[in-house]
């Protein structure tokens, strides 16, 4: 039968988009300053910034820029940052001992922002990949074909401890080892700090889109080879039902913030995360992420600005309280 027209509809949806302010009245998900974390890359020694290439307007920063970027960060409203070490190749080594010193560059940066700009909160990864040379997260087995479980565990508990007695708000372990959660947290409450807390990487992907942030702390270096290869403690992409084992798992032994990461890609696993937990649930928009929309956007094939929006605004439709990412400051700024 032929269409006549109009046609009959009592359901015409478009109604509600008709103007600016019926779209406005209708918005379900709403960005704001508070919802972001940024991340910031700390190295040692007086250089100016140095902007890492494959993160147009990401830059190391030394302990005395770090601190005016936090304070540039408070002031646009956004509330964390989460600080990453490079450190100089001659302090790594096969076992990351240097993790496990008591003045290490994170340390000193922690202080030194925690002193300076004390509202804002502090995270800090625990994972050794800054300090191994092969820029593995734990310590290898004798065979060097995989990384250690159960001493990594040990060694994290221990940087945990130096980082909350350094002032953090919140550990975060990215390493993805068995059992770190409950560790961390036990060598955390056993040392006197049962008020700091983890925001563990829970539902962490074995993605290719880490690249840019290995450029950027310098850890791609897999003893020789550019390929590091993190599949025997990071997740299969393959893999929806596991990750609700891991955020559970980590919800259980205590962690007061549940990670999935990458975030763009994942975003099913945010939603399956937020149903599966009453926690809050935090989202890293990872280096690759970053790296892709400013890649696009120089070739003059993406704007900028909306995809920025767009996909942080996805992620939060998804379901993250909370997003990590190198737009933080931009983006707040311009909700302001
Ligand atoms: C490692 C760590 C990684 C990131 C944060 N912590 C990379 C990795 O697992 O190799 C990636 C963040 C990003 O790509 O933006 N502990």
């Amino acid at each position: 039968m032929a269409n006549s027209f109009p046609l009959d509809l009592t359901q015409r949806p478009r109604r509600l988009r008709r103007t600016a302010s019926l779209r406005a009245m209708v918005e379900e998900t709403v960005l704001r300053p508070a919802d972001f974390i940024a991340p910031l890359f700390v190295v040692d020694g007086k250089a100016p910034p140095d902007e890492i290439k494959s993160m147009p307007g990401v830059f190391r920063l030394n302990v005395t820029d770090l601190v005016k970027e936090c304070r540039a960060l408070h002031k646009a409203g956004v509330p964390a940052v989460a600080l990453f070490p490079k450190l100089d190749p001659a302090l790594k080594d096969d076992e990351g001992t240097h993790a496990l010193n008591d003045d290490t560059l994170v340390l000193r940066a922690v202080r030194a922002v925690k002193k300076a700009v004390p509202e804002i909160t502090v995270i800090t990864d625990v994972a050794l990949d800054p300090y191994t040379s092969h820029g593995h997260d734990g310590v290898l087995n004798q065979g060097r074909d995989d990384v250690e479980n159960d001493r990594t565990v040990g060694i994290l508990g221990k940087m945990a401890v130096l980082q909350a007695r350094a002032g953090v708000d919140l550990v975060a372990p990215s390493d993805m080892m068995d059992g770190r959660v409950g560790a961390i947290r036990r060598a955390l409450d056993a040392a006197g700090f049962s008020g700091t807390g983890i925001m563990a990487y829970s539902a962490k992907f074995n993605s290719a889109y880490y690249g840019p942030f290995r450029d950027a702390v310098g850890s791609a270096q897999a003893a020789g080879t550019r390929l590091l290869s993190k599949a025997t403690y990071q997740m299969n992409p393959a893999n929806r039902r596991e990750a609700i084992t891991e955020v559970l798992l980590d919800d259980a032994e205590g962690a007061d913030i549940l990670m999935v990461k990458p975030a763009g890609m994942y975003l099913d696993i945010i939603r399956d995360v937020r149903e599966v937990t009453r926690k809050p649930v935090a989202a890293y928009q990872i280096s690759g992420e970053y790296a892709q929309i400013h890649a696009a956007a120089r070739l003059g094939w993406l704007d900028l600005v909306r995809c920025r929006n767009e996909s942080l605004l996805a992620i939060k439709r998804a379901g993250a309280d909370m997003i990590l990412t190198y737009f933080a400051k931009d983006m707040a700024l311009a909700l302001k």
